[in-house]
């Protein structure tokens, strides 16, 4: 696989970096993710007022940060002032929301980042927007080969498709849009490179369509060994948890 040359391309996927023991989508929870020995982190984007991709997966701030109302109405000068860490614990207290940048010139050289484009900042009218906004950010640090895109609304994944057709992507499984579709047809109809899903959601049945038609599956969000060890034997390519450190002892004991 593109992003780990081990384990028969297994990945370990930092959720949010290591949001079981940082403030999700902050700089100290991906640096944890990465020591931890993950091979990517996991981060939610979105757009500022101004139009910069911020790390941040809620629509309003008032979960995660001192602030209040929708990302989408503060400018990034704004959501600077904000602290996305006391919420978590008091120890993270100044911990400031990221934008996509800020991550990338972190990750460059260290560590694959799967950037989930959330769906409030997709539309049809301004489709260049957050995808557009995000692929540049990518190029202008020579990630291309260490990125993967995926969104629960396909729409984000058909833009970037427009943009490049190398860009790589993978479908986050949505019910409402798939329609009777089963995975390697929704692969398939978008031009996907993956396809992810809720372990929930992961069956015996997709399992093998996966392996068949030859796309990798990551699953999402796993922290118990147990749940870990089953979706890795049902064929999980790679895993989204807020405990990378976990993860990566059980495939270092699996593959040993
Ligand atoms: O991308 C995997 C997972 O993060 C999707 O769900 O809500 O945690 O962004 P959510
Ligand atoms: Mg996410």
């Amino acid at each position: 696989s593109l992003y780990s040359d081990n384990r028969d391309g297994f990945v370990i996927i930092g959720h949010r970096g290591a949001s079981a023991y940082h403030p999700e989508n902050t700089m100290s929870a991906f640096r944890a993710a990465y020591e931890m020995g993950a091979e990517m982190i996991e981060l939610d984007v979105t757009l500022s007022k101004d139009g910069i991709p911020v790390v941040i997966h809620d629509e309003t701030l008032d979960r995660t940060t001192t602030g209040q109302g929708s990302v989408s109405d503060h400018t990034l000068e704004e959501l600077k002032t904000l602290d996305a860490g006391s919420w978590f614990s008091a120890e993270h207290a100044g911990e400031p929301i990221p934008t996509l940048e800020e991550v990338l010139e972190f990750a460059k050289g260290k560590i694959s980042v799967n950037i989930e484009i959330k769906t409030e900042a997709v539309t049809d009218e301004a489709w260049r927007g957050i995808e557009q906004k995000a692929w540049e950010l990518v190029k202008k640090y020579e990630m291309e080969d260490y990125i993967l895109f995926s969104s629960f609304d396909y729409r984000a994944i058909a833009h970037l498709k427009k943009i490049n057709v190398d860009i790589a992507a993978a479908l986050l499984y949505e019910k409402q849009q798939s329609g009777n579709r089963t995975p390697s047809e929704l692969v398939e109809g978008y031009n996907a490179d993956a396809f992810n899903c809720s372990y929930r959601q992961f069956s015996k049945r997709w399992a093998k369509e996966a392996s068949e038609a030859g796309f990798p599956v990551f699953v999402y969000t796993v922290n118990s060994e147990r749940l870990m060890r089953k979706m890795i034997k049902r064929g999980a390519s790679g895993i989204f948890s807020d405990k990378p450190d976990v993860l990566k002892k059980i495939v270092e004991n699996l593959w040993k």
